[in-house]
Parts: C-alpha cells; structure tokens; sequence
C-alpha cells in the first residue's frame, strides 16, 4: 500500500549521504536559532556536521540539496525520510519553504566558519521574502566564500506555500468537531437501520488527510484532551486522527490515508448493536456480558458487509472493524478458526485504539497511565500482541510524554508538553508551556524548548522530573490547543 517503490540499491547510497546531511545540517540550524554562536553546543554541532558535509564532499564530488513541491532530493535522488526522521525532515523542509530557500549547494570542502555562517544567515532570514536567496548569496559572497550556493525555492504551477499556522489551528479544530459530528450522525443513522453517512465521511476524511499533512501537533493535541462527554465518539475521532498521524509516517498515500481514518472513525461501530447497561458498565460483566461486548468486531463488520457498494473504502473499514481487538500474535478477539494475518490497517486501527484506550481510561475517576508507562506496556507488547515496527513508529510520534503531559520540571516549574521534538534522538525533551500560579489559578507563561541547553556549562536548562495528573491542580489542558 505505501505509494513508494523500494529503492534499488545503488541509489542508497545519496539516500543515506542525503539523510546524515539533512539531519546535521538541520541540527546546526536549529542550534543557530537558540545559541550564541561561541558556545560549547555550536561547536559540537558544527563540528558534527562539518564531518559529514566533507565526507559526502570527498566522497561524491558535491553536494546538492534541493526542495521540489513536498519532496528532498540530494544529488538529483529522492530522499524519503524513515519514519524516525519524519518530524524532523518535515520541520526543515517547512522552515526552509518559509524562507523561500530551495536549494544548498556545497560544491568543494568547507570549513566549520563557512558552515557557521550559513545556519546563522539561514536561521535569521525573514519569512515570505522572494528574494532572500539574493541576500543570502550576497553575503556569502562579502566572506568570500565561494563553496556554498543557495538557491531560490522553485514552486510549480497551483503549488502554494502553507498558510499561517493560527489558520491551520483552526482548520485541525473545524475538521475535529466535525468529525465528532460526523461519528454522532453515523450511530444515530445505524441505531435507525439506515446506512452510514460514507460519502459525507468521504469528504470530511480528505479535509483531514490535508490537516494532518500539513502539521499534526494540534490534532494529536486534540486527541489527547481526557474529555468523558461522549466517549464513544472522542474515542472514535482520536482513533482515525491517532491512524492517519501514524499511516502518513509508514508512507500511507493520501488516498489510503482517507480510508485509514473512516476505518478509525467507524472501527467500534458494532457497539451501537450493544445494550448501553453494558457499555456503560464499570465493574467486571458477567460472562454472558462480556462475550457479548466481545461480538462488536463481528458485528461491526457485518454493518459495514451491508454497504459493499463502496468497494474498497468498505473492505478496509472491515479491516479495522474486524481485526482491531486482534493482537498481532493473533491474541485477542474474535477467536480464529483459521489462522491468518492481520492486515496494515488492522495493524494500525489495533494499535491506535489500545493508546487512546489507555491514555483515556473509559471509566473517568481511574487515573490514566502515564505516557512513561504506556510507553513501557507497548515495548513490552512490541512483536507479541502490538507489531514491533508499528510500535517504534507509533512511540517516535507520540514521544514519551505526549502533547498534553502535565509536566514537573527541576527546576520546580510546572509546565504542559505542547509540542514534541522533531529530533527523535531527544524525545523526552519537547517543548512545554511553562504555568504561573496566581489568584488561584493557572496561567500560560512562555514556552520553553527542553533541549535548550546552558552555554556555559551546556547542560541542559530544564529536564522533566515527572509528570502530574492535571486533574489533580483543576487544569484544563484543553485550553492550550483549543
Ligand atoms: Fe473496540
Ligand atoms: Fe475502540
């Protein structure tokens, strides 16, 4: 299903050259943008990427890095990001888009001064100026350096730069809500016998995909809000948002990705046929209940059997409705007669269910895990009831404490995770909102980057010491992504 080919070996090798340089290159990068350029930490991340620049150098002649439409492509070959760099590919393309900046060209050795003052003048450049290539040439020029060229984003006809991100906010939280709406009128319209809404699902689904593309923070945001109105349908909606987020990582085309996230939208559809007594049920069920909350896979997917008339989006709603209490290892339910394999989008509804299960316990006095936990019981899981490649991709993207942590940090700040590190080698340093307390209650304060670090000492200026159930200090965490 995933829209790319395998690359043929002999052009692996600019794909890792174009990997390294993409990850150093945007490390130095971001480094400009928090460090004096004399610290300690630019030093080392110059250091590390000079390396790399002059081995590809010495290596393959030249260096060319360019942006086309959504894709990297190093010395003339594509460069796909492996779903741990995902985040991190994303981020640079992003900010280099802003930039207008299309292209970076080495075409001899450089020295760490050259490099230097090319993350300072890319990391200080104005957004949205056609001409900042120019400038940048210019000065590069006035150093007399001569090995390095940028170049000047091309974009292709009816390609657009991303709009602002207050519009992109609000476009996630339009296509969420909507999306609850949606989920409603699907259990009303089957409670009545009639078939689900699938061509308006159709049509929110492709607003979705687009949403998620273009950043995923706030609807992973969205999803981790612990709100107990209506679970079914929140879960639902964190369902399809937790698959497409995950799909688009493995490399899901946007086609698929509409699929995967009606599949996560209807997954529990078949518990409309169950009595409200025993969902709503919050001590053990009795034998006879529990089998027959054990049947809404079955009955799921014979709802969904009754509108073959969408060919292939029903046949992967099926998927998800079948097999997602399913384990890989084939645990779970509905016991198989037969034995088979659990297909991608059941692997990944499965997956999806069991954290927001988990990060949202049904049963709202429970205290949910903590993400440190849920991270612990899905590598524990990893290749037996959960897809060890799945897992890995699922916990890079929602780190180890997910948007929303209500964190405490050493230096006796409180803070909320707002946004996780693209850089999936510091994962448990997102950024976070820091709190005030005053008059009884909770302020927003700036946020902070938790892989910033001292440039004196360069150890790290904040750490998580642990995290802190909101609930417990009445904060609506809501409020920092709505
Ligand atoms: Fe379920
Ligand atoms: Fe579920």
């Amino acid at each position: 299903m995933p829209e790319e080919k395998p690359t043929p070996v002999h052009d692996r090798v600019p794909v890792t050259s174009g990997t390294e340089f993409i990850t150093s290159f945007y490390r130095l990068f971001k480094g400009a943008t928090l460090y004096d350029r004399k610290s300690v930490i630019m030093g080392r991340l110059t250091e590390e990427c000079l390396r790399v620049v002059n081995r590809i150098i010495q290596r393959e002649g030249h260096l060319l890095l360019k942006i086309v439409r959504d894709h990297f492509f190093f010395n003339n070959t594509r460069i796909i990001a492996s779903a741990d760099k995902y985040l991190l590919f994303k981020t640079f393309w992003r900010e280099m888009r802003k930039r207008r900046v299309g292209g970076i060209e080495f075409s001899e050795a450089v020295t760490g001064d050259h490099l230097n003052d090319l993350a300072y003048l890319l990391s200080g450049l104005e957004e949205n100026q056609e001409n900042n290539y120019l400038f940048v040439e210019k000065q590069l020029e006035q150093r007399n350096i001569e090995s390095i060229e940028v170049g000047k984003l091309e974009l292709l006809k009816d390609e657009e730069i991303d709009g602002n991100s207050e519009g992109q906010k609000k476009d996630s939280k339009e296509v969420y809500f909507r999306c609850l709406g949606l989920v409603r009128e699907g259990v009303e319209t089957i409670r009545q016998q009639n078939p689900l809404p699938i061509r308006k699902a159709k049509r929110l689904m492709q607003s979705g995909v687009d949403a998620i593309l273009q950043d995923d923070t706030t609807l992973l945001g969205l999803a981790n809000i612990k709100n107990y109105d209506g679970y079914i349908f929140n879960h639902s909606v964190n369902v399809a948002i937790y698959a497409m987020a995950l799909g688009q990582r493995i490399g899901v085309s946007k086609k698929y990705l509409s699929h995967l996230g009606i599949a996560g939208l209807f997954h529990d559809i078949g518990k409309t046929k169950i009595p409200g007594e025993i969902l709503d049920q919050t001590g053990n069920l009795s034998p006879e209940a529990s089998s027959l909350l054990r049947s809404h896979p079955v009955i799921g997917t014979e709802i969904i059997m009754g509108m073959k008339e969408w060919g292939e989006l029903s046949a992967r709603m099926m998927e998800g409705a079948f097999e997602h209490h399913l384990g890989y290892d084939l645990t779970g339910y509905p016991r198989l007669s037969q034995k088979k394999t659990i297909t991608l989008f059941g692997r990944i509804v499965a997956m999806a269910d069991f954290y927001d299960a988990l990060v949202r316990p049904r049963v709202p006095h429970r205290f949910p895990y903590a993400s440190e936990k849920i991270v612990g019981m899905m590598l524990e899981r990893r290749g037996k009831e959960i897809d060890p490649g799945i897992a890995k991709v699922f916990i890079h993207m929602v780190g180890v404490f997910p948007l929303g942590t209500l964190a405490l940090l050493n230096t006796n700040e409180m803070g909320i995770v707002t946004q996780v590190q693209e850089d999936t080698e510091l994962i448990n340093r997102p950024k976070v909102c820091l709190l005030s307390y005053s008059g009884g209650e909770y302020r927003k304060e700036k946020v902070v980057d938790l892989i910033e670090r001292d440039e004196v000492s360069g150890d790290y200026k904040r750490s998580i010491v642990k995290t802190l159930d909101p609930n417990e200090y009445n904060i609506n965490v809501a409020e920092f992504f709505i």
